[in-house]
């Protein structure tokens, strides 16, 4: 068991969220117009964008909780789970993790794309706590699952997007992880590969002890998840069961940003 917390891990809660703000600072230099650049010699101004990804989201996922997340492009959704996975601190708040996790599975996060599918497999393996014997052994597995035989020496960066999530997913799923953390894996995978994926998925919630879903698919977290939590412009808005979550972000949805509910946040 492990926690990134010095605390005591709280008995039957697999991950608790406690009062998490997440803020990005990037500097970036201020591109002047083309005739200030001239006269200043092309020197550009630093300019600082603070963006609050994640406001004070607190919220606890007892064991065997499969948990769907959702919300609009640039909801604070990968950030969460990045925040939860470890590779994130805080700005604020705390996060207390009991348990092994998966890596992480957003596209183009976790993986050196100038390195073969194979070397990248066992990178995975080695970051989600598993011995390098155990990854070798396990490698094999996790190429037939993604049914990339054929590529899995070639450098990841001469992979299709689909190819790309396929190797992520079958990597996360084949760790035995006890906190299965899974970023719209399912969204570049074609059809075949979907329903292979939602079938591993549903066999991997009885052994997990708590699993993560962000998809933009109301039908994937309708199926895989027992819980669900709706986030924007990175509050929380919502936990729910599933369907409740869901019909209130759909109707969001229809209603459009000038909804009474934007009133409250
Ligand atoms: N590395 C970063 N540096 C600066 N800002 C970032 C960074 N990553 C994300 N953001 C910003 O944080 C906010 C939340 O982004 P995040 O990727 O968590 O959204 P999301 O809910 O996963 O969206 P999507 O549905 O598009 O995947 C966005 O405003 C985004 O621009
Ligand atoms: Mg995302």
């Amino acid at each position: 068991m492990s926690s990134l917390s010095a605390s005591k891990p709280t008995p039957g809660i697999t991950v608790k969220v406690d009062n998490l703000s997440i803020t990005y600072r990037t500097t970036f230099e201020r591109v002047p117009t083309f005739k200030k650049a001239v006269v200043r010699f092309g020197r550009g101004q630093r300019a600082v964008r603070e963006v609050h990804a994640l406001r004070d989201v607190s919220f606890e996922v007892a064991d065997g909780t499969a948990l769907g997340i959702i919300g609009n492009n640039g909801a604070g959704k990968s950030t969460l789970m990045r925040a939860i996975s470890g590779i994130l601190p805080p700005t604020k708040g705390r996060i207390e993790v009991n348990g092994r996790i998966s890596p992480l599975l957003s596209l183009g996060v976790g993986f050196n794309a100038n390195l073969s599918g194979r070397e990248n497999i066992i990178l995975g393996g080695l970051a989600s706590g598993l011995s390098r014997r155990a990854v070798e052994q396990r490698a094999e597995e996790v190429t037939a699952f993604a049914d990339l035989q054929e590529f899995i020496d070639a450098p990841m960066r001469t992979y299709s997007s689909g190819m790309y999530s396929r190797l992520a997913f079958s990597v996360a799923v084949h760790m035995d992880p006890d906190i299965l953390m899974i970023d719209e894996a399912l969204s570049a995978g074609d059809a075949t590969f979907k329903s292979k994926a939602a079938a591993k998925m549903a066999e991997l919630r009885s052994s997990a002890r708590a699993m993560f879903l962000v998809s933009h698919s109301m039908a994937s977290i309708q199926q895989l998840c027992t819980d669900a939590i709706w986030l924007h412009k990175g509050k929380l808005i919502m936990r729910g069961a599933p369907d409740e979550v869901i019909e209130a972000y759909t109707t969001f949805v229809d209603v459009g940003e000038s909804a009474v509910i934007l009133e409250d946040l």
